[in-house]
C-alpha cells in the first residue's frame, strides 16, 4: 500500500496565469519563508525557473481544481480576469481549496462594465456620466446630440481593446455598428456604454479586500498606449512606475473615502463574496477623482512595479485575504524606493506579431534592484524565444524615478530580439510635472 507522503511544513501555492504579473507574483511568493512549493498554470519560461509549470489554460477551471487537489494545494492565486469570469473561485470553493480572488458573481464588477457603472451609481462612487444601450439604433440616436469626444465601451471582457474614444458622430455611429451589428466582440458587445470623456492624470490603485477590510497598495501609473506620448492604440500596458507623485496623501485619503469605503459598503449590501484584489483605474480631473473602471485582479504591468516595493510577507497577505482575516495584517510596510517597468513587446503588438524569435542578452546579472519578469517567452533548447505580444517586463528599483528608469533602460538596451519594441518615455508624465 502506498503510504501518504509526509507533509512538508511550508505551504503549497498554485498560481493561475502565465504573464509578467504571474511571474512577479511567483517571485514574491518565493521570497516568503512560509512557501514551500510553487506550481503555475500555465506559466512561462521565466516562471519555470522558480516554479513547476503545468500547461493548463486558466479557463479550464475543473482541470485546475484537479491539479490543486492532486498536489494538495494550500492556496491558489488567480491572475487573469478570464479565469474569474469562468468561475474558477466557485470551482475551487466546491473542493474546499483556499483561493485568492472574487467569485464569478462579484467578478462581474470587471466582466460587465454596465454592472460596474450601475454599482458605482448606486453607491455614489464618482464616475463619468453614462448611458447604457442594448440596441444600436438607440445608441446611435443618442450620439446625435452629445458633445464630442465621447467614450464608447463594450460591456463584456475585451482584453483591454473594448474602449473607444470617438471624436465625431460618424466615428461613433461606425463604432456602434461594428460592435453591435457586425459583433466584432461577439456577445461582449451585446450591450454598450456611452460615457463622457474625462481629462486628467490616470492612476491605478490596487487594494487587498476580503469583503470586510480593504487595504490599499501604493499608487502606480501605467502607460496603456502603444506609442510614445501616450499615443496610438491601447495595449495591455507598455510600462509603469510606482509610487506616483500624482497621488498625494490628500488624494489617497479621497480615494479611501470616495472609492474604497463605498466599494466595501456596496459589496456588503449586494452580498458579494470578494476575497482578492480590487483595482480601480482612476482619472484625477479638475473636478475631482473619477473611477474609469474596476478590475477584480492584479494589474499588469502595475503588479510588476508594486510588489517589488512590498515588505510585508506577501503569502501572509494573500492567505489572510482568502480566508477573510485581512484585518489581522494591519498596515502594509513598503520600501522607500521607486520602481519602474519597461515592457519589451513584439513588432506589431497590439496587432499581429511574429513569435519564435530568439532573445539575446537575458544572461545579465539580476538582483540589487534589477529584475526581469517574463511575459511571452518559451525556452527552446538552450535559447529563450518570444511567444507573445508582450515579451518581457524589465524593472529597475532605485531611490527615485529617474534612477529606476535609468536602471531599467540600461538592461533593456542589452536585450535583443528582432523587431523588439519598447517605449522610451515611461514615467514622462511624472518627470515633466
Ligand atoms: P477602461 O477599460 O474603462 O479603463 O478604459 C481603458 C482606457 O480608456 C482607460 O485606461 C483610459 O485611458 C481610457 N478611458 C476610459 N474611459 C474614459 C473616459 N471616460 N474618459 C477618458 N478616457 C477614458
Ligand atoms: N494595466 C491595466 C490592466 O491590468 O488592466
Amino acid at each position: 500500500m502506498n503510504k501518504p507522503r509526509p507533509r512538508s511544513k511550508g505551504a503549497r501555492v498554485l498560481i493561475i496565469g502565465g504573464g509578467g504579473r504571474e511571474h512577479v507574483i511567483a517571485w514574491k511568493l518565493k521570497q516568503s519563508r512560509k512557501v514551500d512549493r510553487l506550481i503555475c498554470a500555465p506559466g512561462n519560461a521565466g516562471i519555470a525557473k522558480i516554479a513547476r509549470c503545468v500547461d493548463i489554460n486558466p479557463v479550464k477551471t475543473r482541470n485546475l481544481a484537479d491539479l490543486a487537489v492532486k498536489n494538495r494545494i494550500d492556496l491558489a492565486v488567480v491572475g487573469p480576469e478570464v479565469a474569474l469570469e469562468a468561475g474558477i473561485v466557485d470551482e475551487f470553493q466546491k473542493h474546499r481549496i483556499k483561493i485568492f480572488g472574487p467569485n464569478k458573481n462579484a467578478a462581474r464588477l470587471e466582466s460587465s462594465k454596465v454592472y460596474a457603472k450601475e454599482f458605482m451609481r448606486k453607491y455614489h462612487i464618482p464616475t463619468a456620466p453614462f448611458k447604457k444601450f442594448s440596441s444600436s439604433g438607440a445608441a446611435i440616436g443618442f450620439c446625435k446630440s452629445v458633445e464630442y469626444p465621447v467614450v464608447i465601451k463594450v460591456d463584456g471582457l475585451a482584453a483591454g481593446k473594448g474602449v473607444f474614444v470617438v471624436d465625431s458622430f460618424d466615428e461613433a455611429s461606425d463604432t456602434i455598428t461594428k460592435v453591435m451589428e457586425t459583433k466584432t466582440f461577439g456577445d461582449a458587445g451585446k450591450n454598450i456604454i456611452v460615457e463622457s470623456f474625462l481629462r486628467g492624470q490616470e492612476v491605478s490603485i490596487m487594494a487587498f479586500c476580503d469583503g470586510k477590510t480593504i487595504i490599499p497598495m501604493l499608487p502606480s501609473q501605467d502607460h496603456k498606449q502603444a506609442y510614445e506620448g501616450d499615443k496610438g492604440p491601447n495595449t495591455g500596458g507598455m510600462g509603469a512606475y510606482c509610487p506616483t507623485s500624482f497621488v498625494t496623501p490628500e488624494i489617497m485619503e479621497q480615494i479611501e473615502v470616495y472609492v474604497l469605503n463605498p466599494f466595501l459598503k456596496g459589496l456588503e449590501k449586494e452580498g458579494l463574496i470578494f476575497r482578492g484584489v480590487i483595482y480601480a483605474g482612476l482619472m484625477l480631473t479638475s473636478s475631482g477623482l473619477k473611477v474609469l473602471e474596476f478590475n477584480c485582479r492584479f494589474g499588469d504591468p502595475e503588479t510588476q512595479v508594486v510588489l517589488p516595493l512590498l515588505r510585508t510577507d506577501f503569502f501572509d497577505i494573500l492567505m489572510a485575504t482568502a480566508t477573510g482575516k485581512l484585518q489581522s495584517i494591519g498596515k502594509l510596510s513598503w520600501r522607500e524606493q521607486t520602481s519602474a517597468c519597461v515592457v519589451m513587446a513584439s513588432k506589431g503588438y497590439p496587432g499581429k506579431y511574429p513569435t519564435g524569435l530568439t532573445i539575446r542578452g537575458l544572461d545579465i546579472k539580476l538582483g540589487n534592484g534589477n529584475y526581469i519578469f517574463h511575459a511571452g517567452t518559451v525556452k527552446k533548447g538552450n535559447n529563450w524565444v518570444t511567444a507573445g505580444g508582450r515579451v518581457l517586463n524589465v524593472v529597475g528599483l532605485e531611490s527615485d524615478l529617474k534612477l529606476s528608469l535609468d536602471k531599467a533602460y540600461r538592461m533593456v538596451k542589452n536585450i535583443k530580439f528582432d523587431g523588439a519594441m519598447y517605449r522610451k518615455d515611461i514615467g514622462f508624465r511624472s518627470l515633466q510635472a
